[in-house]
């Protein structure tokens, strides 16, 4: 079975752009298709401003999440990135395979050190050095497909030429990846700017509907939603973004077709109510799920220890191998059989 490894960053609270663009395939598609790994990418957060007490927050509740969508710890691994020493052994690596040229070119980071500088904060060194830890939460378990939000294809094409590079340079040691773009995925937009996406960084919002709102307050994002001049409903992603988004989440709520159900409607009102209830319905049992697992705080966790000792099995291997064909010297405790537990005893 292919591998398949992707990761949801604990910056903010996970929305409905996050669920219908991405979640939702790993649920239907991915964790039935491939040997997936699907992973809380906490470190990540840690590359700009933060605060220690709403990570911690923001990676429970993402990870209880992932489990409400309906990843299924039976069929797929579902952890913590932190929890997993590998990423940062292989991160160190990868940054004596990249180039400071090919950091700098990345659009995300020339995006969000815009922003930081302008805010007067300073640009931490690890913004810049992030696509290597991405490519390392990649390369560690010899992962064949990326399924990512267009965003993130950069950041997987440079995954892709580390691991080349790595593996001319050093003898074959990593699979090489590609990013996969989720075919049933909607590219749900932000509902006060229907131009620029939902993402759950922007963090203000009434353009954005969280996957734990109530639902009163679906209702009240979604009816104020910005819709365009004009009151014919029609899809047309550049000339009506604000209405072709709104029949986008109806579909992808629905299992419709946008272009189809424009001509379903008259009004922008109406369009409006069948979405938000569309919406309310979607994540009801997401929410259900969510308060269930939040109750057994011991399960979550349970599922996230097994997650961590399945995934640090897989990685351990490849990044070894790694450390080895670069040319560091294999530690003596690691030559010998069961050395694991002695230095584990000895902490
Ligand atoms: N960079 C991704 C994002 O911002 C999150 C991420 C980190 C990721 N590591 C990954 C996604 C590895 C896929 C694979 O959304």
């Amino acid at each position: 079975m292919k591998r398949v490894f992707s990761g949801v960053k604990p910056t903010g609270h996970l929305t409905l752009g996050n669920y219908l663009g991405a979640m939702r395939r790993w649920v239907a598609v991915d964790q039935h298709q491939a040997d997936a790994l699907f992973s809380v990418v906490d470190l990540h957060a840690l590359t700009v401003e933060h605060d220690p007490a709403r990570v911690r927050r923001l990676s429970r509740q993402a990870a209880t999440l992932l489990l409400a969508v309906g990843l299924d710890p039976e069929r797929c691994t579902v952890f913590v990135q932190s929890h997993v020493d590998e990423h940062a052994r292989l991160s160190y690596l990868l940054e004596c395979v990249a180039t400071d040229g090919e950091m700098r070119r990345m659009i995300q980071y020339k995006e969000k050190a815009v922003r930081e500088r302008a805010r007067g904060g300073s640009v931490r060194l690890s913004l810049l050095t992030y696509p290597v830890l991405m490519a390392a939460d990649i390369l560690a378990y010899g992962t064949e497909e990326v399924p990512v939000g267009e965003d993130q294809a950069q950041h997987v094409e440079l995954a892709r030429d580390v691991a080349v590079r790595f593996n001319q340079r050093y003898g074959h040691t990593f699979v090489v990846p590609r990013a996969t773009s989720p075919g049933m995925a909607a590219r749900v937009m932000n509902l006060q700017e229907p131009t620029s996406k939902m993402g759950k960084s922007d963090d203000v919002g009434p353009g954005i509907v969280y996957l734990l709102d109530e639902p009163d307050v679906v209702r009240k994002k979604v009816m104020r939603a910005v819709t365009d001049s004009g009151r014919d409903v029609v899809y047309d992603r550049a000339g009506r973004p604000g209405v072709a988004n709104l029949l986008e989440i109806l579909a992808a709520c629905t299992g419709g077709n946008p272009e189809a159900l424009s001509g379903v409607y008259e009004s922008y009102g109406a369009l409006k109510k069948d979405t938000a209830e569309a919406v309310v319905e979607v994540l009801r049992p997401v929410q259900q799920r969510h308060k269930e697992l939040c109750a057994d705080p011991g399960y979550v966790e349970g599922v996230l220890r097994d997650g961590a000792d399945r995934a640090r099995a897989m990685a351990r291997p490849t990044v070894d191998a790694a450390y080895r064909a670069i040319g560091l010297l294999p530690a003596p405790s690691d030559t010998r059989a069961g050395a694991g537990a002695v230095v584990n005893a000895a902490r």
